[in-house]
């Protein structure tokens, strides 16, 4: 974990909602992370953390080989939340027994608030909460004091009568608790006393000067695709190192309409990046010839991809560096995101390998950020909002959108059927309301009257979905009307198609894309 002024780790006991406790807590602007479990007092005092927060986990901590903490964490003297399972551990380590709950108690519950304590403060007397779990603070020794109870559970939130640590049974962090974001302002400002100096600001502040001090002057590349992370990568490189940003753009022969021309023109005109455009459709598109196997297609371009990065790296000599977009939660799922343990890169799937083949030192700008605080500083650095905000898409682009065998005729028609998709969903301002909207061209043909002739066309799906984190996707309820916009135009405007039909498969078992 790298040094900050002010931070507020989370302690993994393995719950689900772990990344979003994290979350919350840098939504109210103090950073956190996650830790392991069983940390050292010793390592959190070095990390200067303000307060701690215990998460929630599947166990039971009566059961044997249940993770525990370093007892030792509660003699530190800052303040700790322990949520769920992390309460009871709490309570278990300063002398209260917890017994499994009568009935598992799962959803939603009322809680009423029977103390006025810091924690509390300001939340209703009555309010809905998320409970879930199976186990339950049954008795507190006498230095606890309840703060407030549930139908079932009497000691719903909780405090220990002098030491600093605090508990709730019910989770602050989702949604379904809708005053949660009390409970953490409340902790980690007038409990912690945190003065909350994570902002986007600060850390591009900050971030700049890590990023000059660890290339001095040497020269970094930046592979630009054209969607958010790169994006912000390359836009907070340019601030923090100007000339000696080199951004490649890949020109696969499989973009979306005027792709190519969206980053030209954002990253060349506006910003006046330095930015190589290496155009090696035609090598990617005689190598994808007659392919019709979604993952041998996904092979082909990943190593086409790596050929043509590296031909158009060559040409900057003396560059020692590659800029990449990773993010914390890809840090998290490499398994090493703790603090004290080694760095570990999950690759980027589509520069995976360049940095071992040319050598390169890795520059890794967003390591630390959620996807939506990229997109923040992406706002505060100036990018437009359409890249902002852009829909992710696919390595392997359209070559995964066009079922079956990939032509330059076939591309063309999905690129012209998917421009209207997005044209009509943006007109009904519905962008910002998916998560991923697009059209498939399908390997078929149907049949269809076009005035007096019967035509044998080509099938256009539309494939919408809403999803928080793309493992797990629901169709998108896009209006009718918006619909039939769609379908009448892309069957009047687009040569080769006569059918349109919509996708409505969620995730799982569905996936996103089609191939
Ligand atoms: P699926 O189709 O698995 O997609 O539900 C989940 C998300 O991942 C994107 N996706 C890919 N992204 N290379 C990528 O960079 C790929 O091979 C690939 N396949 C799917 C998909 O667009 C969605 O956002």
């Amino acid at each position: 974990m790298m040094q900050h002024d002010e931070v507020v780790p989370v302690l993994d006991f393995g719950s689900q909602y772990t990344q979003l406790i994290a979350r919350r807590v840098r939504e109210k602007g103090v950073f956190s992370e996650l830790v392991r479990p069983d940390i050292s007092a010793d390592e959190l005092r070095k990390l200067k953390a303000k307060g701690l927060i215990l998460s929630g986990g599947p166990s039971s901590v009566y059961e044997p080989g249940a993770p525990k903490c370093d007892p030792k964490i509660f003699d530190l003297g800052i303040p700790i939340l322990g949520i769920c399972y992390g309460m009871q551990l709490g309570a278990q380590v300063l002398g209260g027994q917890v017994k499994p709950a009568k009935a598992r108690e799962y959803g939603r519950a009322k809680l009423s608030v029977t103390s006025d304590d810091p924690l509390v403060h300001g939340l209703p007397k009555d309010t809905s909460v998320w409970m879930s779990h199976g186990d339950q603070v049954h008795e507190l020794p006498r230095d606890f004091i309840a703060l407030a109870t549930t139908p079932t559970c009497p000691f719903a939130a909780a405090r220990h009568r002098s030491r600093p640590f605090y508990g709730v049974q019910f989770h602050p962090e989702v949604t379904h608790t809708p005053r949660g974001e009390q409970i953490f302002q409340n902790f980690l400002y007038d409990i912690c006393k945190c003065a909350g100096n994570w902002t986007m600001d600060n850390f591009i502040e900050q971030t700049v000067k890590r990023v000059r001090q660890q290339v001095g002057n040497g020269k970094v590349i930046c592979g630009l695709s054209g969607g958010v992370d790169s994006s912000v990568v390359a836009a907070l490189l340019h601030k923090a190192i100007g000339d000696q940003l080199i951004c490649i753009f890949v020109d696969n022969g499989l973009l979306r309409k005027n792709e190519r021309e969206l980053v030209e023109s954002t990253f060349r005109d506006h910003f006046h990046i330095d930015l190589r455009v290496s155009d090696a459709s035609q090598q990617f598109l005689k190598e994808l010839a007659g392919v019709i196997d979604p993952q041998q297609k996904r092979k082909i371009i990943g190593k086409e991809f790596i050929e043509a990065f590296k031909r158009e790296a060559q040409n900057i000599s003396g560059a020692k560096f590659l800029a990449q977009g990773t993010l914390y939660p890809d840090v998290i799922e490499s398994g090493h995101g703790y603090a004290g343990t080694a760095a570990n890169i999950k690759l980027h799937h589509n520069v995976g390998g360049l940095p071992e083949q040319l050598g390169f030192e890795l520059v890794e700008p967003l390591r630390e950020l959620f996807k939506d605080e990229v997109r923040r500083v992406g706002q505060t650095l100036g990018l437009p909002e359409n890249l902002v905000w852009r829909h992710p898409f696919p390595g392997p682009g359209l070559a995964v959108r066009v079922i079956g065998e990939i032509t330059p005729q076939r591309l063309s028609v999905l690129r012209d059927a998917d421009e209207i998709v997005l044209e009509e969903l943006i007109a009904a301002d519905l962008y910002r309301k998916t998560a991923q909207v697009f059209a498939v061209l399908l390997p078929i043909g149907t049949v269809g009257v076009m005035g007096d002739a019967r035509s044998y066309d080509s099938v256009i799906a539309i494939r919408a979905v809403e999803s928080q984190d793309f493992m797990t996707a629901d169709w998108a309820r896009i209006p009718y009307d918006v619909l039939a916009a769609m379908s009448n135009r892309i069957i009047n405007e687009v040569r080769g198609v006569n059918r349109v039909v919509y996708d409505i498969s969620s995730k799982p078992p569905a996936t996103i894309e089609w191939e």
